[in-house]
């Protein structure tokens, strides 16, 4: 069986100074866990301070919050993927809902950068996820689905280490939170996806995300379907993510 995987995805918080803060708060109540990952998501300019901060940890992931997908060029604030890595990257969170929603990204710009991470040696971490009217119309699975879709073509061994993130764009931030039922259903639909595609589904790690609190964390991740999950304000405590990430497994 894979791991789990506790992300913080820190969004536009926690500057190198903060994080370098974050991380000596939370590694005190962190050692070192064999049955299960914790990935974080800061803000490229942090990105090296943590990596550097965690380079002993190998139950420790460091991922940049979304890169471009051209090797390099006249991109105006733009983050290549060899960058990403040098600067101590190892994966990337790709798709995310407010990339999608507030930055407009397409289908299509994030399948490129699915591609670019995978050439350039970083896991994408794939967000997918539907609107509180897409929900109400009955078409979760519909919108799911053609997320995925940007990773028709691959290799069913590469799908496997590319872990997904069902995260309701209705539960981002908001308090409200799919119950582990909902989730399980979506997740189980993202499996089957993925096994039609000739992937080992029960390999694929799908996460959780949307208002993941301490007092859920143990619920979603209790549901067999809930292989993790991706939190974003309830990660900017280091004492609060530290009890979170060390929620009990069965
Ligand atoms: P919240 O945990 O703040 O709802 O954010 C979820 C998220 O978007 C993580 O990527």
């Amino acid at each position: 069986m894979s791991k789990p995987i506790f992300a913080a995805n820190w969004k536009m918080h926690l500057g190198p100074d903060a994080a370098r803060e974050f991380l000596r708060t939370f590694l005190e109540s962190y050692p070192p866990a064999g049955d299960r990952e914790v990935w974080f998501f800061p803000a490229a300019v942090a990105l090296e301070t943590v990596a550097r901060a965690l380079a002993d940890r190998s139950d420790i992931r460091v991922g940049a919050q979304n890169v471009h997908w051209e090797p390099k060029g006249a991109f105006t604030g733009e983050l290549a993927v060899s960058m990403a890595r040098a600067a101590g990257a190892q994966a990337a969170l790709v798709g995310h809902s407010e990339r999608r929603h507030v930055f407009g990204e397409t289908d299509e710009e994030t399948g490129r950068k699915v591609r670019a991470l995978l050439e350039g040696g970083l896991i994408p971490m794939l967000c997918v996820g539907e609107k509180i009217e897409e929900r109400e119309a009955r078409a979760t699975l519909k919108v799911v689905q053609r997320q995925l879709a940007v990773l028709d073509g691959l290799d069913s061994g590469v799908l496997e280490r590319i872990p997904i993130a069902y995260e309701p764009v209705w539960a981002i931030g908001t308090g409200k939170t799919a119950t582990p039922d909902d989730a399980a259903e979506v997740h189980a639909a993202i499996r089957a996806w993925l096994g039609e595609r000739g992937a080992d589904a029960a390999a694929v790690r799908v996460l959780y995300g949307g208002s993941v609190k301490p007092d859920n964390v143990a619920a979603l991740i209790a549901e067999p379907q809930i292989d993790g999950v991706l939190v974003g304000g309830a990660s900017l405590n280091p004492v609060a993510w530290s009890e979170m990430a060390r929620v009990a497994l069965d």
